[in-house]
């Protein structure tokens, strides 16, 4: 089985992970593959799984596991806009990319048929008329609104650059 546990995976790496903090036991990871992150697909018909390297090493940000014992960044207000302007185009490719914004994983966006319901759907989201800096902070770091919210920190984490929150609030604006 590849599944390597944690307590192993530092023991291989001769404290490497360690120094970033000690990772959950829970989490699927082998440092023999790309990325570290491994992901479980079943294998048709078994009942067992097998395991793929995931497409990002994900240990790179803490999780909700009950057995996380990194601290998270603190939350960031954002005082200011940065200088730029948003590009809607732009932001509709991060928010259905993967490898990006990924929101589609937690939001009804139009024109996507599967979505994720971790989160409330944003069709018709220039209608609350919330403002440019509110919802630059919503991605910012929704934890300044919502301090138990599952909306990853997009722009605390450095996630998403400045340009990129741009691009997904001019976005967000015409939906
Ligand atoms: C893991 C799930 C998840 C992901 C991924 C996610 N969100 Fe959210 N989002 C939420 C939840 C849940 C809420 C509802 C408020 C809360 O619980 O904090 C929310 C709220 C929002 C709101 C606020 C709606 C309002 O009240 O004005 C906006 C805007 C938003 N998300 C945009 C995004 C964008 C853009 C992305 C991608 C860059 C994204 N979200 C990714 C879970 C998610």
């Amino acid at each position: 089985m590849k599944r390597i546990m944690i307590g192993m995976a530092i023991a291989m790496l001769g404290g490497e992970i360690a120094c970033a903090g000690a990772l959950p036991d829970n989490l699927s990871y082998d440092p023999s593959t790309k990325t570290g992150t491994i992901w479980p697909k079943p294998i048709k018909g078994s009942g067992e799984l097998s395991y793929k390297n995931h497409r990002q090493d994900l240990s790179r940000w803490v999780s909700l596991s009950y057995a996380e014992t990194r601290d998270a960044n603190r939350p960031v207000t954002v005082k200011a806009l940065p200088k730029g302007k948003g590009d809607p185009a732009r932001g509709k490719k991060l928010a259905f990319n993967k490898k990006k914004g990924n929101c589609v994983a937690c939001h009804r966006l139009p024109g996507k048929t599967q979505f994720g319901t971790g989160g409330p759907s944003l069709v018709g989201y220039h209608k609350l008329g919330r403002d440019d800096t509110w919802i630059y902070q919503q991605v910012f770091d929704a934890r300044v609104h919502n301090p138990v919210t599952i909306m990853p920190p997009y722009g605390t984490n450095k996630y998403l650059s400045e340009q990129e929150l741009l691009d997904l609030v001019a976005y967000l604006k015409t939906i």
